[in-house]
């Protein structure tokens, strides 16, 4: 289980991140959600050690977060990878660097799951499309089989049909591996359709954290109904009475 308690972190002299408290299981996805600047990439650097926060205690089982191998899915799909290697180098990479041994097809199975034509692979970043780069980081992160998966606006370069086909494919790896999953997206309907808990950020500090059902229904807190309604208006949720 992660967990992190009493967060704090500061970016210069500024916090960034104050207080922040969650809980999330293996094999549940807990979304974050807020406004541009609220501080959820920062949370996620914050988790896999990049960040050192100032003060609160982050762990995976009760150890350091970095025990857990975590894999993430960054928000900028090219800058992901490393612009002089192929896509397989890297997808490859941390399977390397922990001596694991992938199945006969492992890869190319995966490939087909996430509609990325394997041999997509074989170009380097900057000769495929943004979505491929995307699927090819969301492959990166899957096929190392880690218990915790930060994903960073992970559909966020996708068209609508392989945005729902790909969040999809992540609700249905992650009921096969059961690994747990920290989402951070903009979609509220993605959110309401697939997580167990959300996190609602707002300058560095938790507005709310719900089920989703809860929050579909009724949020607390006015930010909180205010974003529930403008999905609503965009369409992106449907309302429940
Ligand atoms: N390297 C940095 N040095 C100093 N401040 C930073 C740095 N990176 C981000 N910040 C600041 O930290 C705050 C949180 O940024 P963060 O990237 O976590 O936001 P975010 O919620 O992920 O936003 P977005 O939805 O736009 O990705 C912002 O005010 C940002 O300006
Ligand atoms: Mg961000």
């Amino acid at each position: 289980m992660l967990k992190v308690n009493n967060l704090v972190v500061k970016r210069g002299p500024r916090v960034t991140l104050d207080d922040i408290n969650l809980s999330l299981q293996a094999g549940e996805t807990l979304a974050v959600v807020g406004e541009s600047g609220a501080g959820k990439s920062t949370l996620i650097a914050t988790i896999l050690g990049l960040l050192k926060p100032a003060s609160g205690e982050i762990t995976w089982n009760g150890q350091p977060v970095r025990e857990a191998h975590p894999a993430l899915v960054m928000q900028e799909p090219r800058a992901a990878f490393n612009p002089v290697l192929s896509l397989r180098r890297s997808v490859m990479e941390p399977i390397v660097a922990q001596g694991t041994v992938l199945g006969i097809g492992c890869l190319e199975r995966l490939c087909a799951r996430l509609e990325l034509p394997s041999e997509m692979l074989d170009r380097r970043p900057n000769q495929v499309s943004i979505g491929q780069a995307q699927r090819a980081g969301i492959l990166r992160a899957l096929i190392a089989a880690a218990p915790l998966v930060l994903f960073d606006e992970p559909l966020s370069a996708l068209d609508a049909v392989t945005q729902k086909h790909t969040a999809q494919l992540i609700s249905d790896l992650q009921s096969e591996e059961g690994f747990a999953a920290l989402i951070v997206t903009h979609d509220i309907g993605y959110a309401v359709a697939h997580a167990d808990q959300i996190m609602v950020l707002k300058d560095g500090r938790v507005e709310e954290t719900t089920d989703a059902q809860t929050f579909a229904l009724n949020p607390v807190s006015p930010y909180c109904r205010a974003l529930r309604d403008a999905a609503i208006s965009l369409g992106a949720l449907e309302a429940v009475t």
